[in-house]
């Protein structure tokens, strides 16, 4: 199942260097993205419509894409410019152009109808622009179905176990975590909070607690601003205001989470990693290759799960009383599903 009319993050702003095209099959479709001269980001189809060659073996002019095969030339449009030594380009000729938004530094595409298509409705990720904050980002091939990642980032109970060397550990705590789903037809909110808990290692390692701390989680999924997972989470020392909204003395962190469908069994996971951890200090470094091996702990589970899931497709999961967040999303994404079928069915 795909969602088409929503904004995807295909990528970061730095995984589409200038005069480099990049492929990337998107819910199954062929889409080469690349940047001009002028900085302008482009995604159109990923085939010339001469003989079928991946644009993205080509090689880019000034705005333009210039097939490798015979020299056809295509604009960020789509539309076919130049064919050598043909006076006339016929329509026939053009391809397809998908939207798409450069926004604090990460690359939107949207897959529906381009005339649906509104980047207001993007949401901000300020963690990206505020000098408050030090970021980076990476780019996971999973080979998982894309709602498998989805249900991950909701299912937080599994930070006691696969995560256990990392950001887990301590699973009465991750298990008896106070937790409140909300679910307002739109969004699903997941907020989890572990007062007087025992810091996971890498929360030491980025902030030096020798204590005890008061820690929160919290998950925000609103497909209508984006297909992302937005996960803040950090933790303070017990009883110095993590509850009450003042945070900048502890140890912060948020992960923006981008799932966009590569094939129903394939995902493009971009993915970034922004903390107040100090800047300059080198600690900021040791969050970053933290959280690298963290989620990669979830690509190695994601990727064993859909091997099984695809010998035997039709067996039912059963649910465990942790799973309220998860059951959420997957409603969240049916009903849109539901939606953009009834929609399509009445055109
Ligand atoms: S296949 Fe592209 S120019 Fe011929
Ligand atoms: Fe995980």
């Amino acid at each position: 199942m795909f969602l088409r009319n929503y904004w995807y993050a295909a990528a970061f702003s730095g995984d589409i260097p200038e005069l480099k095209p990049v492929a990337r099959t998107i819910m199954n479709e062929p889409v080469v993205f690349f940047r001009g001269s002028s900085g302008r980001i482009s995604a159109v189809e990923d085939r010339c419509s001469h003989r079928a060659m991946p644009l993205s073996a080509g090689h880019i002019d000034g705005d333009v894409i210039r097939c490798a095969y015979h020299g056809v030339e295509f604009d960020g449009q789509g539309r076919c410019t130049r064919i050598p030594n043909q006076d006339r380009v016929p329509a026939s000729a053009h391809i397809r152009t998908y939207p798409v938004v450069e926004k604090d530094s990460m690359i939107w595409i949207w897959m529906g109808a381009a005339d649906a298509a509104d980047p207001s409705t993007i949401r901000d990720n300020e963690e990206h622009r505020s000098d408050d904050w030090s970021w980076t980002h990476f780019y996971f091939h999973v080979k998982c179905n894309w709602q498998l990642l989805v249900d991950n980032i909701f299912d937080l109970t599994h930070l006691a176990y696969i995560h256990a060397n990392t950001i887990g550990g301590n699973p009465n705590t991750h298990f008896t975590a106070d937790t409140k789903v909300n679910f307002d037809g739109e969004r699903v909110q997941l907020n989890r909070r572990m007062p007087n808990s025992v810091p996971p290692k890498s929360y030491v390692d980025g902030k030096g607690f020798t204590g005890n701390v008061d820690r929160w989680q919290e998950v925000e999924y609103h497909p209508a601003s984006g297909m992302i997972l937005r996960v803040n989470a950090g933790a303070c020392d017990v009883d110095t205001g993590a509850y009450e909204g003042k945070r900048d003395h502890g140890f912060k962190i948020l992960n923006v989470h981008c799932v966009t469908p590569e094939t129903e069994t394939s995902t493009h996971y971009s993915w970034s990693i922004c903390t107040n951890a100090d800047k300059g200090s080198g600690v900021d470094k040791v969050v970053f290759d933290q959280f690298y091996d963290t989620i990669r702990e979830d690509e190695d589970a994601l990727e064993l799960q859909q091997m099984r899931i695809n010998s035997d497709p039709d067996r039912p999961f059963v649910g465990i009383a942790s799973d309220g967040a998860v059951n959420m999303a997957r409603k969240l994404l049916d009903k849109l599903a539901r939606a953009e079928s009834d929609k399509i069915a009445a055109e």
